[in-house]
């Protein structure tokens, strides 16, 4: 029999998560664009901050950070799964928490930055409906560029329609 997956479960951020968010963050992304903790405490405060964990059997598998800025942009700041947690769905369920949050507050767009080089995470947020917007020279501490990716907030456009 092939066993089902786990079930994935997101959650609001607290404070009491913030250390085990920046050992994931470290442990996900290189020295070079992996947040300080002071970043990352940053990102999750305030009323634009949004934060979402995503938890498997009750441990903390991954997180994703957003914004909501007045102009009606919203902002991926960042998302992370553990290497043993992908591809289960989890980076998914957390971008849809997110995104729910984001049209909740209004946001007309969702943007976000991924490095060049990370084609996995590229392909992912084509999956969900993302388009590249721009190219970002020297984003990550004036050494690796950066694609720019934007999305409705609502979602795509279905298969073929223009709009
Ligand atoms: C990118 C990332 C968040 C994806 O998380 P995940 O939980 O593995 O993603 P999901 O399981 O929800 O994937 C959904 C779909 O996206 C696509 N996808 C995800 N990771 C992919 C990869 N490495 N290569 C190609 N396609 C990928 C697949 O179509 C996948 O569906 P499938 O598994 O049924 O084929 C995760 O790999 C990660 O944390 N990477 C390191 C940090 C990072 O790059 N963050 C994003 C940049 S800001």
């Amino acid at each position: 029999m092939i066993p089902s997956p786990l079930p994935v479960t997101i959650r609001p951020y607290m404070r009491g998560d913030l250390a085990r968010l920046h050992e994931i963050d470290r442990i996900c992304f290189s020295p070079t664009i992996a947040y300080s903790l002071a970043e990352l405490r940053f990102y999750l405060s305030g009323r634009k901050a949004i934060g979402r964990v995503a938890e498997l059997s009750g441990l903390i598998a991954g997180f994703a950070v957003g914004r909501t800025e007045d102009n009606g942009l919203a902002h991926v700041i960042t998302l992370d799964v553990l290497p043993d947690a992908r591809r289960q769905g989890v980076g998914k369920a957390l971008m849809e928490d997110l995104h729910a949050e984001f049209r909740r507050r209004g946001a007309g767009y969702v943007i976000l930055e991924v490095s060049v080089d990370n084609f996995g995470a590229k392909r992912f947020y084509l999956g969900l409906g993302y388009r590249f917007a721009g190219l970002l020279p020297g984003y990550y501490n004036g050494e690796t560029d950066a694609c720019l990716m934007i999305r409705p907030a609502a979602g795509p456009p279905p298969e073929g329609i223009d709009r």
